[in-house]
């Protein structure tokens, strides 16, 4: 479906609810992300794009003097005074994220526009981006769920300002210690367009697709393994590169941060083999994103297609941060003719490998993948192609 069929569908089932129509809507895409993981919160280079799958809050400001949600995903309503009085442990992750929105929100805006948020609202929350599985679910509804607020309170969010609010829910109330990946991709992305983002610089390049492109597709498929950054070893890792940053700089004082290490410095980690894994990964990593854009630009498919599959394999074998399904499908996929390169996306651990396939054969391709891995699991997985959007609206 859609995104106008969507919306549309949201709005009539906020009016079934709510028995009023709702002021507004607020969709925000998940994200794939090409080339460039474990990269963000180093500094580095990723190459992610907005896919059409959504968030959408449908919302109307009231005269309760509460801030009710309604979670068509948890089947589950909610509602929070506007002084924020709650014991934040006992909630349910959903209604974390809730909270946490509010809170920042509260600080960001003036006591008067906060007083006009809340005098009331009723939000609607639908999604369609499964959950835990590396497409970004949470930055979207984090930014569905700010803009949604500081329309309502009349001031609205810069992209910039809506990225680092996003961010600080996950990093201050969450305790994840995530970059901005997620958030830039949903809030940036432009349809069709390829997007690198430095995250040294906070710079991020726009670019169409070469015409080469147009006969291929993004395939997601579900290993099925669904997976939390909170339970993984997601925090692990980022203390491991930062254990091998203190390493290097110990050694070398004009090392100030990870933007400074090169292959060069990797002679001073030879005693530790963990940190001097994920120092590899990061390096090749940001060379993979940068010969990436240059694929995409002058059409090279197939260069792009090998550089996934290597950013795979620097993902299994030196950030270690892939599991047992998701190289079985990525192992299967690259061998086939109609796939060109193929890799496990986002935090790893479990969720989906992207795979770019010959629009003309995405069929086929997902028929023998899934009979491949139910030989291999007796489980039956799901496939499916996605095209590229415009970030939140
Ligand atoms: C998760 C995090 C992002 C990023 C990716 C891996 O999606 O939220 O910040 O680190 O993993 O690239």
């Amino acid at each position: 479906m859609d995104l106008e069929s969507l919306e549309k569908k949201t709005s009539e089932m906020f009016w079934n609810i709510f028995k009023q129509p709702a002021d507004g809507l607020t969709s925000c895409p998940g994200r794939i992300n090409i080339l460039g993981d474990h990269t963000d919160y180093l500094f580095g280079k990723a190459m992610p794009a907005a896919i059409n799958r959504w968030t959408i809050l449908g919302y109307s400001s009231t005269e309760s003097g509460v801030f009710r949600f309604l979670s068509c995903e948890e089947d589950s309503q909610w509602q929070i005074k506007p002084d924020l009085s709650t014991d934040f442990s006992t909630l349910e992750p959903w209604q974390k994220y809730i909270y946490a929105s509010l809170d920042l929100v509260k600080g960001l805006i003036s006591h008067d526009k906060y007083q006009r948020l809340a005098k009331g609202l009723d939000v609607l929350i639908w999604s369609n981006i499964p959950f835990g599985k590396g497409l970004s679910s949470s930055a979207s509804y984090e930014l569905s769920l700010l803009h949604t607020l500081c329309k309502v309170a009349n001031e609205p969010l810069s992209p910039s300002q809506a990225i680092e609010t996003a961010q600080k829910i996950e990093n201050t109330y969450l305790n994840l210690p995530s970059g901005r990946l997620d958030q830039v991709a949903c809030q940036e992305s432009k349809a069709d367009k390829i997007m690198m983002i430095d995250f040294s610089a906070s710079k991020i390049i726009q670019k169409n697709m070469h015409p080469n492109f147009q006969d291929w597709s993004w395939v997601c498929v579900d290993s099925g393994v669904k997976r939390s950054l909170d339970t993984s070893h997601y925090k692990t890792r980022v203390d491991e590169c930062y254990q091998g940053l203190r390493l290097i700089q110990v050694r070398e004082s004009t090392i100030k941060s990870f933007e400074d290490v090169t292959h060069e410095h990797l002679k001073f980690l030879e005693h530790h083999p963990i940190p001097k894994k994920r120092m590899l990964h990061m390096l090749g990593e940001n060379e993979r994103v940068a010969k990436g854009v240059l694929a995409c630009q002058d059409g090279d498919i197939y260069a792009l297609g090998q550089l996934m599959n290597e950013s795979h394999l620097s993902l299994k074998n030196l950030h270690q941060v892939s599991c047992e399904k998701l190289d079985v499908l990525q192992d299967y996929a690259k061998h086939q003719d109609e796939c060109l390169g193929s890799r496990m996306m986002g935090g790893g651990f479990g969720g989906c490998t992207l795979n770019l396939v010959k629009k003309s054969c995405i069929n086929n391709f997902c028929k023998k993948i899934k009979e491949h891995f139910y030989s291999h699991y007796e489980t039956t997985i799901d496939s499916f192609p996605l095209s590229l959007v415009d970030g939140v609206r």
